[in-house]
C-alpha cells in the first residue's frame, strides 16, 4: 500500500481519513500543529492496525515549516497517496477580517497544497502511479458575503486540481477533487460560525464525508461531491462550464457591446 499522507489530521476530516486508510493497511505521514493530537493519534493507529506513523508537525502557514514538509515528501519514495486536507476559514466580512488572517488562509489552503502537491507529483510520474486527493469545498464555487477570501482559497483549488487533471491525463495517476458541503468539524468554530447557529439538517457527520469520499476514490471518481444526490446537477454544471468556455472563443465582441 505504501505511505498515505494526510495533512490536517489532528481533527475532522483528515483524523479520520488517518483512520480509515490505517484500516486499509496504509503507513501514515500525518501532518499539523497540534503535537499532542497527532502523537494520540499515532499510537492508537499504530497499536490497532500495526501501521507505521510519523507525525509532522508543522505550521503549513509559516514558508519555512512548509519547506521542510515538502523537503521531506520530496524525500520518501514510499509514499503513495497525499491527501491535501489542511484548511482554515475565518467566515466574516474581507473589512472586518485582519490581513494575519486573510494571509493564513492564502496560506494553507493555496500554498501549502500547491507546493506539496509539486512535492509528490515528481515521484508518481517517475513511477506513473500515486493518488492525490484534495479537499476544496462547495465554497469553491459559490461566494457568501463572509466567505470572499475563502470561497476564493478554494475556487483556486478547484481549478488549480482540474489543470493537474489535464496534465496527467494518460497516466496512471489518479486526482481526485472533493468539494464537501457543511460538515460537522471543528473548522466551524475556528470560522467563528459555530455550528449550532446552522440549519442543523444541512451538516453532515464527519465519519459520512470521508466515507462518501473514499468510495467515490474507489469508483474512480474525478471530482467528488459528497453530499450531492443528484448526478445530474453535477453534470449539468460540468456542461454549463465547458459550453461557456466554448461559447467565449469567438474573437468578437458580442452584439450588446457594439453600438449599433
Ligand atoms: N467542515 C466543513 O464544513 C468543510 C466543508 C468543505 C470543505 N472543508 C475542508 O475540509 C478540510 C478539513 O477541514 P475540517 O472540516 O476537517 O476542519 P478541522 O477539523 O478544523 O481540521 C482542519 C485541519 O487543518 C489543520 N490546520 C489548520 N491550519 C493549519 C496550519 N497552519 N498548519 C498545519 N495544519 C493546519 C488543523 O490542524 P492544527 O490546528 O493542529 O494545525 C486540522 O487538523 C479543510 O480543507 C476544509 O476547508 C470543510
Amino acid at each position: 500500500m505504501g505511505t498515505a499522507v494526510i495533512t490536517g489530521a489532528s481533527s475532522g476530516l483528515g483524523e479520520v481519513f488517518a483512520e480509515r486508510l490505517a484500516k486499509r493497511g496504509y503507513d501514515l505521514k500525518l501532518v499539523a500543529r497540534r503535537k499532542d493530537r497527532l502523537d494520540l493519534l499515532a499510537e492508537k493507529l499504530e497499536n490497532q492496525y500495526g501501521i507505521k506513523v510519523t507525525n509532522l508537525v508543522s505550521d503549513l502557514s509559516l514558508d519555512t515549516e512548509l519547506e521542510k514538509v515538502a523537503e521531506d515528501l520530496r524525500n520518501d519514495k514510499s509514499i503513495t497517496l497525499l491527501i491535501n486536507n489542511a484548511g482554515t476559514s475565518t467566515l466574516n466580512s474581507v473589512t472586518k477580517t485582519s490581513v494575519v488572517k486573510q494571509k493564513e488562509m492564502v496560506n494553507v489552503n493555496i500554498t501549502a497544497l500547491m507546493l506539496l502537491s509539486n512535492a509528490v507529483l515528481p515521484q508518481f510520474l517517475e513511477k506513473n502511479e500515486g493518488t492525490l486527493i484534495n479537499i476544496a469545498s462547495v465554497l469553491g464555487f459559490y461566494s457568501l458575503p463572509v466567505s470572499a477570501i475563502y470561497s476564493g482559497t478554494k475556487g483556486f483549488v478547484i481549478q488549480y486540481t482540474k489543470g493537474l487533471q489535464e496534465e496527467v491525463k494518460g497516466t496512471d495517476i489518479h486526482i481526485q477533487l472533493v468539494n464537501p458541503a457543511t460538515t460537522a468539524t471543528e473548522i466551524w468554530e475556528v470560522s467563528g460560525v459555530p455550528l449550532s447557529v446552522l440549519e442543523q439538517s444541512t451538516i453532515m457527520k464527519t465519519e459520512d464525508c470521508v466515507d462518501a469520499v473514499l468510495a467515490g476514490l474507489d469508483q474512480g471518481e474525478l471530482l467528488t461531491y459528497p453530499s450531492v444526490n443528484d448526478q445530474n446537477l453535477i453534470d449539468t454544471y460540468e456542461d454549463a462550464r465547458i459550453k461557456l468556455m466554448q461559447g467565449s472563443q469567438t474573437g468578437q465582441p458580442a452584439e450588446r457591446y457594439i453600438k449599433s
